[in-house]
């Protein structure tokens, strides 16, 4: 696909210093503008994010007959109401994004309407039984291809509250089941086994649903009312990450990263790296629609390493690939297990880091669920494949500005699902 061919050189770089800014956070953007379109009245989404995925949010829910507005970062949606939405003509397309798909599977199951969703090839390999299951127990009619894999036939209609035990710690999941129970009559409850992101709870209770939680326990009261409002998205931790990885291991770095997302269910790469050496601070926190969000001053440090503890796993699922990047250059290597989830995300993460960190002549192990790097260890510039991933492509481009000699990522325009720009704001602000 065209979309995704580019290659892009990276050389060592000398330092990060300056400021950055980060798209808006891709998670909240997704909810806001989904929510959005089944609320009452307008709500006005500042700072939406540029992320290919959300504009595929965007044209799923234009097809469904949302009416969207869009003025560089803002968006303006007028809501029809949880029942305003109307029968697509022709199938709705989530293209790469996997929060697309099984959070709108979740308002599609409300529907009286049949509507099937389809997406890209890496989308169509993603397991979809984890939504398919509760949705059903709540009443909905959803065929899948086989295997429990896209596209998602599905015929809406009356749904009964649940309760569910998430088998997997999942957000995607819990929001799709969550999303579900607005529509149905009663509580419907999630039970999380490990807390995962919680933007969907945050967003609800902005827009005047019934929501709480108790312990691991989330519960949303249907049917529900959500009213239009306005909203504003803070910048992206999972894309700062990369800044935050390179301003750690480019000696003499000096970066600030403005406005970052700070939800505490999101900071668990901050937790992590602080103890282990990391000097990054925080400044200027605010708390906006219920998010919290600050600045981000990140200066070079030596690095501990060690191993992450598996319950932090689910929280730092998106950081692990640049995490393993950066274990190389720490003090004892890094070490992850129990993140097997990484083997269904839009590549399989774990053979992609294993395969292209032993290009760059580093050290690794492979496991089922996970991996080992160890650390001191210097890269020597290489081949990257991005396998279309677009955080696979952006780590590498950190491991690129460490390594001896160039680093050369193909299909690196995939970095434009997430972070459109990254390589153009990476060169601004490092010498
Ligand atoms: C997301 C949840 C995570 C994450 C994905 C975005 C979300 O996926 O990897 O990038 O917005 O809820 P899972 O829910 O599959 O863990």
């Amino acid at each position: 696909m065209a979309f995704f061919s580019s290659t892009k050189k990276v050389k060592p770089a000398k330092r990060l210093t300056g400021s950055v800014r980060v798209p808006g956070d891709k998670s909240i953007s997704h909810r806001y503008a989904m929510l959005a379109a089944i609320a009452e009245g307008p709500s006005e989404v500042h700072y939406f994010s540029s992320s290919a995925d959300c504009r595929s949010t965007l044209a799923c829910l234009e097809k469904l007959g949302a009416k969207i507005e869009r003025k560089d970062e803002t968006l303006t949606i007028q809501g029809g109401g949880l029942k305003g939405l109307r029968q697509p003509s022709g199938r709705l397309d989530a293209g790469n994004s996997g929060s697309t798909m099984r959070m709108l599977g979740g308002i599609l199951a409300g529907q009286s309407f049949r509507s099937v969703i389809e997406g890209d090839a890496s989308l169509s390999r993603r397991p979809m039984e984890r939504v398919v299951e509760p949705l059903a127990l709540m009443g909905a009619r959803i065929r899948t291809a086989e295997g429990g894999l896209p596209p998602l036939e599905i015929e809406g209609g009356e749904l009964r509250a649940l309760r569910y035990e998430l088998p997997v710690p999942s957000a995607q999941v819990k929001s799709a089941v969550l999303l579900a129970g607005l529509y149905a009559g009663g509580q419907t409850e999630v039970v999380e086994p490990l807390p995962t992101r919680d933007h969907t709870e945050i967003a609800l209770e902005q827009m005047g649903a019934e929501i709480g939680r108790h312990g691991q326990t989330i519960a949303v009261r249907g049917p529900a009312r959500l009213e239009g409002r306005k909203l504003y998205v803070p910048g992206d931790i999972s894309s700062a990450a990369f800044f935050i990885a390179a301003a750690l291991v480019v000696p003499e770095s000096n970066l600030v990263i403005q406005n970052a997302g700070l939800n505490p269910t999101r900071t668990a790469l901050l937790d992590l790296l602080v103890p282990l050496g990391g000097r990054i601070k925080v400044l200027n926190v605010e708390m906006i629609n219920g998010e919290l969000l600050g600045d981000l001053h990140v200066e070079s440090s030596a690095l501990e390493g060690g191993e992450v503890p598996p319950e932090a796993v689910p929280g730092l699922i998106d950081e692990l690939p640049v995490l393993a990047v950066l274990g190389t250059q720490a003090e004892r290597g890094l070490s992850f297990r129990g993140a097997q989830e990484l083997r269904v995300k839009e590549t399989d993460r774990i053979r992609a880091l294993a395969e292209n960190l032993r290009r760059m002549g580093a050290e690794v192990e492979e496991f089922p669920d996970g991996l080992r790097v160890a650390g001191k260890q210097r890269l020597r510039g290489a081949e990257i494949e991005s396998y279309g991933d677009h955080r696979i492509a952006m780590a590498f481009a950190v491991a690129g500005l460490v390594a001896e000699g160039t680093t050369v990522i193909h299909d690196s325009g995939c970095v434009d699902i997430s972070f459109p720009g990254f390589f153009q704001e990476l060169a601004r602000v490092t010498e």
